[in-house]
């Protein structure tokens, strides 16, 4: 199935896929199994510093054989993709989904080129994703009071024909550095006036009850990444300094197990597991 008919339906009955940020081939397998041990469908994603650092024919090639692997629904998909340019070389090696990410364009900017990657994506019949609002980049300021208004989202989809919107509602990502405000009641009123998918960005650090509010006030992809980072790096130090074993086949098994229960986790809470 197209990752944007899933998400159409998902729009329709109101439920979430997970996309999760992978970073290499441990973090992707712990991932995918969590995907293949709850057989639920996932997003793969990538960011252009990820896609820098595997490079792209190894990151996709590598996120193509797990999928085959463990035999699951996955789809892959272009995070925060910054210029047409990104966007072709991705679509050429076969990803199910971009992003266009000109949220910090004026609105007639990132209308132009959203528009521009929504017909350029046509072609390879691709979800296409684009942002409106001041979602906080790491380092950036994650307050700002503003929030997408549900008018300019529904101008924005109308006018650009995106599948999947990326909206501010007071997330931001990374770790909070307060606890954040989550205008859900704006994100349904968003939801309201949009046929198009809404996405969750900054999913990492939020509370069990907002991820659940936010799939109940209209989000259909939740986006994770920072939280896999971490939980695995966490456990990679824990690890290191209580072992002399320098075996990495050893050493990195449970860093990828904890991974694992991670996206689990989030899964379950996305969607409860029916009894
Ligand atoms: P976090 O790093 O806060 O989980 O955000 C993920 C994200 O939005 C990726 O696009
Ligand atoms: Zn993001």
């Amino acid at each position: 199935m197209l990752l944007k008919e899933l998400l159409s339906d998902y729009k329709q009955t109101r439920q979430a896929l997970l996309a999760a940020n992978f970073y290499n081939f441990e973090t992707l397998k712990g991932i995918t199994r969590a995907a293949a041990l709850l057989e639920r469908p996932v997003i793969l994603q990538l960011s252009e510093s990820s896609i820098d650092y595997m490079g792209l024919d190894m990151a996709v090639s590598m996120a193509r054989s797990i999928i085959r692997e463990y035999d699951i629904n996955a789809w892959l998909h272009l995070d925060h993709g910054s210029s047409l340019e990104l966007l072709q070389r991705c679509l050429d090696k076969g990803f199910d989904s971009v992003m266009i990410d000109a949220s910090e364009k004026s609105f007639e900017e990132n209308v132009k080129i959203s528009s521009k990657a929504v017909r350029f994506a046509e072609s390879y019949n691709a979800n296409v994703e684009a942002e409106l609002g001041y979602v906080a980049k790491l380092g950036q300021k994650q307050e700002s009071g503003e929030y997408t208004k549900p008018d300019d989202a529904k101008r924005f989809v109308e006018l650009t024909g995106v599948n999947a919107l990326a909206v501010a509602i007071g997330t931001a990502h990374g770790f909070y550095k307060r606890k954040p405000v989550i205008r859900l009641d704006i994100l349904n009123m968003i939801s309201k006036e949009t046929p198009a998918a809404l996405v969750l960005h900054g999913g990492s650090g939020l509370s069990d009850e907002i991820l659940k509010g936010a799939v109940i006030n209209g989000i259909n992809k939740i986006n994770l990444a920072t939280e896999t980072k971490n939980t695995f790096m966490k456990k990679l130090k824990f690890l290191l300094t209580h072992t002399e074993e320098i075996d990495l086949r050893k050493v990195f098994p449970p860093a990828i197990d904890e991974v694992t229960d991670l996206i689990k986790k989030k899964m379950i809470i996305i969607k409860p597991i029916d009894v």
